[in-house]
């Protein structure tokens, strides 16, 4: 989801939609009628459960950590079926995590960190195993992508994902194009797999789930199949054996519900458990809301490559402000906090609950200036960018092969069994 034009109807397509209606699928995200998004809206339109504070705090219990700022603040707020996976941890059957992220741009932006960074926190706080499809194939058939510049992005987004604090242990990253039907029986399981699913789902069903049209292209009709097949243990033999039915987590931008939705209508012909997820709201652009983040736009975002310098400028040049005009007007009835970009952006990356709270009553009412509020923001991402660059760093190839080497993965579960 960067903001790619979309050459396909809605995910609902079998309702003519209205031009001002919102539309989300996984390739194109736009607002309704005032560009925004309605979040609520969304998750009920697509029929997932709201994550509400008894969730948050059940989290908390099990995992014996505090909740992750993403969770706290319910940037992560809607979910399928996480109680019964939670309800099957607490009595130790443990669950694996999947993710993932298709590689259409160099480098990442910060909107591509959160649902890195907030996997990363939930294999730490259950401790249990991750899967991390990068979907060069699908970049592939989306974007026309030369096939060896979609493998080299994969590569390259790879080390950035790392930089992100996975446990080599416990984490498999693979490239759909250098994964698919490769090393033997091994390999070989995950395409077994995405046969099973294909031979599942007929034209019909993609095409009112995605909105395709008999005019893209066929890979389109069968990629879906490739992005269901990790959420299925037994296409990871190195690490599952052939074991059916291990629970699974997905954590991820609400615009991917779709393919899950798939994913769980054929879960139990295919012999498993239906898959369980988390799914977040999008970051805004720079320009607020109704702009895109866009890799080809670098005024749009700020990617993890930016400098101390250019993050200061990007976002005191382009942040969008909900200040008032003049600072007579902002004094006088305060910053309007739904519209204001450094706002949103600080409800995402600062930590401190207490300093956040005191910006926000400071700022809702008139007593702290944009500037003001834009610098707290400035420190608060250079220094996680600049931790984000100091990891990637020391992301060398034979760190890459340490997470993207099939190789036995030996009692994956034995530290959530500790934990629960
Ligand atoms: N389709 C996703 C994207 O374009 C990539 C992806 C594959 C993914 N599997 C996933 C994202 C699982 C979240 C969870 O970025």
């Amino acid at each position: 989801m960067d903001g790619e034009a979309s050459t396909s109807a809605p995910a609902n397509a079998t309702e003519q939609p209205d031009a001002n209606d919102q539309v989300i699928t996984p390739w194109d995200v736009k607002g309704g009628a005032d560009g925004r998004i309605d979040y609520d809206k969304l998750r009920r339109d697509f029929g997932c459960a709201e994550v509400d504070d008894e969730l948050v705090r059940r989290i908390e219990r099990l995992t014996g950590v505090p909740a992750h700022p993403f969770l706290k603040r319910k940037v992560f707020y809607a979910h399928r079926d996480l109680s019964p996976l939670l309800d099957a941890y607490e009595k130790g059957e443990p669950f694996y995590l999947y993710t993932g992220r298709g590689p259409s741009s160099e480098n990442l932006h910060l909107g591509h960190l959160i649902p890195f960074q907030f996997t990363a926190w939930l294999q730490r706080a259950f401790r249990v195993p991750l899967v991390i499809q990068i979907t060069d194939d699908e970049k592939a058939l989306w974007r026309s992508l030369k096939l060896e510049e979609a493998r080299r992005l994969a590569r390259e987004n790879i080390k950035d994902i790392i930089a992100c604090g996975f446990d080599p242990e416990m984490t498999f990253i693979f490239s759909d194009i250098d994964h698919m039907g490769a090393g033997g029986s091994e390999g070989s399981a995950f395409y077994c797999n995405c046969l099973r699913i294909m031979s599942m789902v007929n034209c019909n069903h993609v095409r009112s789930i995605f909105g395709l049209t008999a005019s893209d292209n066929i890979g389109k009709i069968m990629f879906p199949a490739i992005q269901a097949a990790p959420a299925f243990s037994d296409s990871f033999p190195h690490m599952f054996g052939a074991k059916k039915g291990i629970r699974c987590l997905v954590p991820c931008a609400i615009d991917q519900d779709p393919y899950f939705r798939m994913t769980r209508d054929v879960a139990q012909r295919m012999g498993h458990k239906k898959v369980s997820l988390l799914e977040s709201r999008f970051f805004p652009a720079l320009q607020g809301e109704n702009g895109k983040m866009s890799a080809s736009d670098p005024t749009s975002a700020i990617f993890v490559t930016d400098t101390a310098a250019q993050i200061k400028n990007k976002i005191n040049r382009y942040a969008f402000s909900g200040g008032g005009e003049t600072v007579e007007e902002h004094r006088a009835i305060g910053a309007n906090l739904d519209v204001d970009v450094p706002w949103k952006y600080l409800n995402f990356f600062m930590e401190d609950d207490m300093r956040l709270r005191e910006i926000g009553r400071e700022y809702g009412a008139g007593r702290m200036l944009t500037g003001e509020v834009k610098k707290e923001l400035i420190g608060v991402l250079q220094k996680m960018v600049a931790a984000q660059q100091a990891r990637r760093a020391k992301v060398d190839d034979a760190e890459v092969a340490r997470f993207t080497t099939v190789r036995p993965m030996p009692d994956l579960f034995a530290g959530a069994r500790a934990r629960a």
